[in-house]
């Protein structure tokens, strides 16, 4: 049997063993892979245009926290983020190198339900009419897909298990390298997976250092099950070194310690030098002192009378009074697994101080950034998820309006508003997914050029794959497991202009999986520059394709072979999409510039065809910008405007977004009057509600 998971020790097999002959047997260790990448594209957001200072006044930040920090938001696999952050990495000029610097750690991975890749995003009321549930289910990317397969590939349930337990493994070892001397991890698990994961970290972090096993015990409806309701969910934490001592944590006494208590006193026996000792605790001598008088208590029946002080109680290892996100409520962000603030406040205030790094590095929806935030402490968070990323973006700029943190009140929905901007933060990519598991290329080629009804090119080149005589176009195919970047892009240009095709005339396409960012508005500009026909396709999603051979009776092997196979009727069902596009107005007064979006559109997921042709038919006869926005509108959740780009760093100077998704009530214009005359790179960056990207670089000159 392959792939099994055995926990061995000593005297449970006949033959003797030690590590030694272990590692003999069975080889040692793995190499934790380590690769640094740079981190390619750099947002700074929490900044002041002009001054390009911090919004957040630097007066009022804690005293420890370092006036230059900047906090990190990374887009991409942790693997890559970790392996860079521990080798040193720049950052717009700035070295970062967070080896035994993060004070803590908390994450919270994903479990193989596939629920973190999927989600459904609500639909836009003014399309109500059009379908019959208001929302979309987004599907995982190729990357995201890969990633899982990485996290949870095999054929049998063992093989499973052993892929989850590497892949976590990896991550936990380079998490111990970044943690500091003094730091601490939680790793937020259930109890699938939480008993292997407790062994592995017993092996990482040593076992003299697991500090408790806690139980977030919450309430929640779930659907009738043969065995008992899982309502609990299981921390596993862990200090790098056994002396990391934690804060205090005082929380509020449950109704049954509350009980005890507004009756004045109680009772307990402490064992001291062999002998039992009574104690009687008065809570409130008022009470006691009465109850003394009314003969009810006599003093006498006890050893020693102590005088505490219990409006709180030492938080215990089993957590009740933390309300599971319901979907109702106000903390909500449309994130299927996001967990509570109250969650992350009580670890984050435990085992970090103001000033202090912590760190997610599976952060979701941005649950520690936005409360570590809130509490003055400095965070490093990332995610693999492109809408993950921009849901955590919009959280932290809307930092002010969500709940404060850090104070107690009696009452919940008398909490109030934090009110404070985010300090600075970097938002960078690293977009390269890199995986072992290389589908093979030519086969991937093959299959792509099939469906798109290409033919394969007969002369041997490097990035030209194929051909569409009819249609008079050339295609490249990006790789399965890859991105297609602007640099691979700009050498199928290079190529393609060596060739008759392009003296001819003929449209050189590329068809891929998926994009690195930035590519379009990167691979737009140079084609301009260098007079090429190009179109950028976006292949069908692979459950896409599958559906439809199935439905055709096509075995997926078999399509590989099967040149010119495909009639129409196949791949009608197989749509070849173009990016998204923007189209912007811009009124210029002197120095004063207005940009308004005239139009917007995203691809919508497979399966939405007919509705996006609806759509984009109402969009296009409609007489009215109003008409036309009520339904393009609701489909942008972000878009920011950097007015003065450096060609580096993205600076969110305008930024208008949808509190709600599919309220649609982003601003239509941003507005800026330049201080002085002169030509100006402007960048608009719009984020849609799938969490793709679409932006158009300008170049405004003003004040002639
Ligand atoms: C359970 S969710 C975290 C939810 C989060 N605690 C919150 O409050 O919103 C797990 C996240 O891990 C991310 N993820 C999975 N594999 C990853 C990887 N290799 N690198 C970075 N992020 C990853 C997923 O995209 C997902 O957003």
């Amino acid at each position: 049997m392959t792939g099994w998971v055995e926990l061995l020790w000593h005297g449970k097999r006949s033959r003797e063993f030690t590590r030694e002959s272990i590692d003999e047997h069975y080889g040692p260790l793995r190499e934790v892979r380590r690769i640094s990448l740079p981190f390619q594209r750099i947002e700074l957001l929490g900044i002041h245009k002009e001054t390009l200072t911090p919004i957040f006044p630097q007066e009022d930040w804690p005293q420890n926290y370092p006036k230059d920090w900047k906090n990190l938001l990374i887009w991409g696999d942790n693997l890559l983020a970790m392996s860079s952050l521990l080798q040193g990495i720049e950052v717009n000029g700035e070295r970062i190198n967070l080896r035994g610097k993060i004070k803590l750690i908390y994450i919270d991975p994903p479990f193989a339900t596939g629920a973190d890749f999927s989600f459904k995003v609500p639909m836009p009321e003014s399309w109500q009419e059009l379908m019959p549930k208001n929302e979309i289910v987004k599907n995982p990317s190729i990357m995201e897909i890969l990633a899982y397969r990485d996290m949870w590939g095999g054929r049998t349930p063992e093989e499973r298990i052993a892929s989850y337990l590497n892949y976590m493994y990896d991550r936990l070892v380079l998490m111990k390298e970044l943690l500091a001397d003094y730091g601490s991890i939680y790793v937020h698990l259930d109890y699938r997976m939480v008993h292997y994961v407790k062994l592995m970290m017993d092996e990482i972090f040593g076992r003299e250092n697991f500090r408790n096993e806690i139980i977030w015990h919450y309430r929640r409806w779930t659907a009738e099950s043969k065995n008992y309701q899982a309502m609990h969910d299981v921390l596993l934490f862990y200090s790098k070194t056994d002396n990391s001592p934690i804060n205090h944590v005082m929380i509020e006494p449950t109704p049954s310690q509350k009980a005890v208590i507004d009756r004045g006193y109680n009772v307990n026996v402490v064992h001291e030098g062999g002998s039992k000792v009574k104690q009687l605790l008065v809570y409130d001598k008022g009470k006691v002192e009465n109850l003394i008088k009314s003969g009810k208590l006599n003093p006498k029946n006890y050893d020693r009378i102590i005088y505490v002080d219990r409006s709180e109680t030492a938080a215990p290892d089993v957590w009740t009074d933390i309300q599971f996100l319901h979907s109702q409520s106000l903390e909500r962000l449309n994130f299927p697994t996001q967990k509570p603030e109250k969650l992350l406040e009580r670890i984050i205030l435990a085992s970090s101080n103001e000033g202090d790094i912590v760190a997610d590095f599976f952060s979701g929806s941005g649950t520690l950034a936005a409360v570590a935030e809130k509490l003055g402490r400095r965070w490093v968070c990332c995610d693999m998820s492109k809408y993950a990323i921009h849901v955590t973006r919009k959280r932290l700029l809307d930092i002010a309006n969500s709940k404060a943190r850090g104070i107690r009140v009696e009452d919940e929905s008398k909490r109030p508003k934090y009110g404070k901007p985010c300090r600075p933060f970097y938002l960078v990519t690293i977009a390269n997914y890199l995986t072992d598991r290389m589908t093979n290329h030519s086969d991937a080629i093959q299959l792509a050029l099939n469906l798109y009804g290409a033919s394969p090119m007969k002369q041997p080149f490097r990035h030209l794959h194929g051909l569409r005589e009819r249609e008079k176009e050339v295609v490249h195919v990006g790789q399965a497991n890859f991105p297609v970047t602007p640099a691979e892009i700009r050498e199928t240009i290079a190529e393609f202009q060596e060739t008759p095709f392009y003296r001819d005339g003929w449209t050189l396409v590329i068809l891929g999986w998926d994009w690195a960012p930035d590519t379009f508005e990167r691979a737009r500009d140079y084609w301009e520059k260098q007079s090429v026909w190009l179109k950028l396709l976006h292949i069908p999603p692979v459950s896409r394709i599958e559906e439809v051979l199935k439905k055709h009776g096509i075995k997926a092997s078999d399509a590989i072979h099967l040149e010119h196979a495909f009639d129409e009727e196949v791949r009608k069902h197989l749509r070849f999409v173009e990016p998204g596009y923007l189209k912007l107005d811009v009124h210029k007064d002197g120095l004063k510039v207005t940009i308004t979006i005239k139009d917007f559109w995203v691809r919508l997921p497979h399966g939405y065809e007919d509705l996006e042709e609806e759509i984009r038919s109402r969009i296009e006869s409609a007489a009215k910008d109003d008409e036309k926005r009520r339904y393009f509108l609701p489909l942008i959740n972000y878009w920011a405007v950097d007015w003065n780009y450096d060609g580096v760093v993205f600076k969110h100077d305008f930024v208008s977004f949808d509190r709600k998704p599919g309220e649609g009530n982003v601003e239509v214009c941003a507005v800026h009057t330049y201080p002085e005359p002169g030509t100006y790179r402007v960048v608009v960056k719009v984020t849609d509600i799938f969490g793709g990207e679409t932006s158009r670089e300008l170049e405004l000159t003003v004040g002639e």
